[in-house]
């Protein structure tokens, strides 16, 4: 088991993430985090590679403002029903999230889907008191997690509380863009908002986050159909059934596609192909298959209009099971309401009819991502703590050590530094304290390959490449340093 607190501190102090933020303020919010130097070196690592898997899908990034009008979240139902169920402590004023309340006095309560006064009956049943002062604690009350904002002098409007909303709403741009023909796929990768109460779960439960969330349109006879599917048929997910976990089974069951279809349990292939690809996107990052479910929602659990729903989860350390991903046929629920507040028709020919298409989305949280990148990596191992980060995700991907600064080490590891920036890699130069602190300090920053130059560099040329993962070295020559490092990085090297 990893400890929160220490795992954190180290990411703090090697620049990953630092917060709540504001920090000189008090303190900073909850919810709100920075991401230091090498935070958003990672990050952007994440973003390029979600962006580069989703592209060889064939799903298109667009962007979309961040801020809506009132009118377009009262059409999506954000306005009405995007709430959190709180109670208020009667003698201090303290907020708690009903649901949370419960759960983290008893983890095995069974909080999903509850009404406002179910979860007040537990909370009577349990004998829960506020947290802070032991007082009494008010009836639920919903509360709208959006936040508001104004544009101009009055018009209300919203900061997104999801990406989606914001990439349905050009549907008929699309259809022009990809030549009137479905199915076809977007994506986008920015910004949300949730204004979540007293979030406590460091870059889990964020008040402002980064979510990627991709859709196909399709119409609803083609879902069956799809032809993508061909691609995805052997490829096979940890799945676990609603109906495995009404009998208490939530251990993941390997289960091929192909079956899962003519079994029905996932009902089409279009729907199949987008678990595929978001298991798939999650495994490239190097997130461990072993820690990784597919968990279905139960039909009290999901939204009213989704005609399926499951969750991407994985087993962390420090908080157990955590939602990476959510994958949703939504059916026409949103272009039909969209269709309805904007006074636009948003049906498009199907065989010589009109038709308002299915979406299927694949909805993933970046910073989670992030987050459980770090906590998987980080190990203590007898002489060393180490962030063992997958090599695709690398912020440094390099570092150059000079053995000593004198004898023209230095100006010759400066060479080398130069070399592999003008190959592309983000090399990092290091001169600062003996090589033994300098490869710690690389091991905790999770940089792959150290390149170190010594006297005998200056003779043959040649340079010493330590591995982070097994601390073993080999010489390689100077000339063959960018061939050698590629196939490293690749993880095509056995040290
Ligand atoms: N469009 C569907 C949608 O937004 P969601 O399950 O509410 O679905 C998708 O969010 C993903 O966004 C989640 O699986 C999670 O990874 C991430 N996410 C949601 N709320 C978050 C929060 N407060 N902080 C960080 N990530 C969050």
């Amino acid at each position: 088991m990893k400890d929160y607190n220490k795992i954190t501190s180290l990411f703090k102090r090697k620049g990953f993430i630092w917060g709540p933020s504001p920090e000189i303020y008090e303190g900073g919010l909850a919810g709100f985090y920075d991401l230091g130097p090498l935070g958003t070196l990672l990050f952007n690592n994440i973003a390029n590679t979600l962006r580069a898997a989703f592209f060889e899908e064939k799903y298109y990034e667009i962007t979309a403002p961040i801020i809506m009008p009132k009118k377009v979240w009262e059409a999506s139902g954000h306005a009405g029903g995007f709430t959190d169920p709180l109670v208020k402590c009667t003698k201090c004023g303290a907020y708690f999230r009903s649901d949370k309340l419960i759960t983290e006095a008893h983890p095995k309560e069974e909080v999903d889907g509850l009404t406002l006064k179910e979860y007040d009956t537990k909370i009577d049943k349990l004998g829960i008191k506020c947290l802070t002062c032991k007082g009494q604690l008010s009836k639920s009350e919903p509360i709208n997690m959006m936040l508001k904002t104004v544009i101009g002098v009055n018009t209300e409007a919203f900061l997104r509380p999801e990406t989606a909303t914001t990439t349905y709403l050009p549907f008929k741009r699309y259809y022009d863009f990809f030549r009137n023909k479905l199915p076809f796929s977007v994506f986008q990768l920015g910004k949300a908002f949730r204004n979540e109460i007293s979030p406590r779960q460091g870059l889990l439960r964020l008040r402002e986050f980064n979510q990627a969330e991709a859709q196909l349109f399709i119409f609803k006879g083609e879902k069956n159909k799809f032809e993508e599917f061909k691609e995805h048929e052997k490829d096979e997910l940890p799945l676990v059934t609603y109906k495995a976990q009404e009998k208490n089974k939530f251990k993941p069951v390997k289960i091929k596609l192909k079956e899962a279809i003519s079994k029905k349990i996932i009902q089409n292939k279009a729907y199949a192909t987008s678990l595929a690809i978001a298991y798939n996107t999650i495994i490239e990052l190097g997130l461990k298959e072993e820690r990784i479910r597919i968990r279905q929602h139960h039909p009290n659990e999901r939204a009213f209009y989704a005609l399926d729903a499951w969750d991407i989860e994985y087993k962390t350390d420090c908080f157990g099971w955590v939602e990476l991903a959510g994958v949703h046929d939504r059916g026409d629920y949103d272009l039909t309401q969209h269709a309805k507040y904007s006074g636009q028709d948003l049906s498009v020919k199907n065989n010589g009819k009109n038709e308002v298409p299915h979406i299927l989305e694949i909805a993933m949280g970046v910073e989670r991502l992030l987050y459980i990148t770090l906590e998987q990596a980080y190990e203590e191992e007898k002489e060393r703590t180490v962030l063992k980060i997958p090599l695709v995700l690398a912020p440094i991907e390099v570092k150059v050590l000079p053995l000593m600064k004198k004898d023209g080490l230095a100006e010759k590891a400066d060479e080398v530094y130069e070399l592999m920036l003008d190959q592309g890699l983000y090399a990092e130069y290091d001169e600062t304290g003996s090589i033994g602190r300098r490869y710690r300090r690389a091991d905790e920053e999770g940089v792959p390959f150290c390149i170190t130059i010594d006297h005998d560099t200056l003779k043959d040329e040649s340079v010493t490449v330590r591995d982070r993962d097994s601390m073993k070295q080999t010489r390689v020559k100077i000339s063959e340093l960018d061939e050698f490092l590629d196939m490293a990085l690749e993880g095509e090297i056995d040290f």
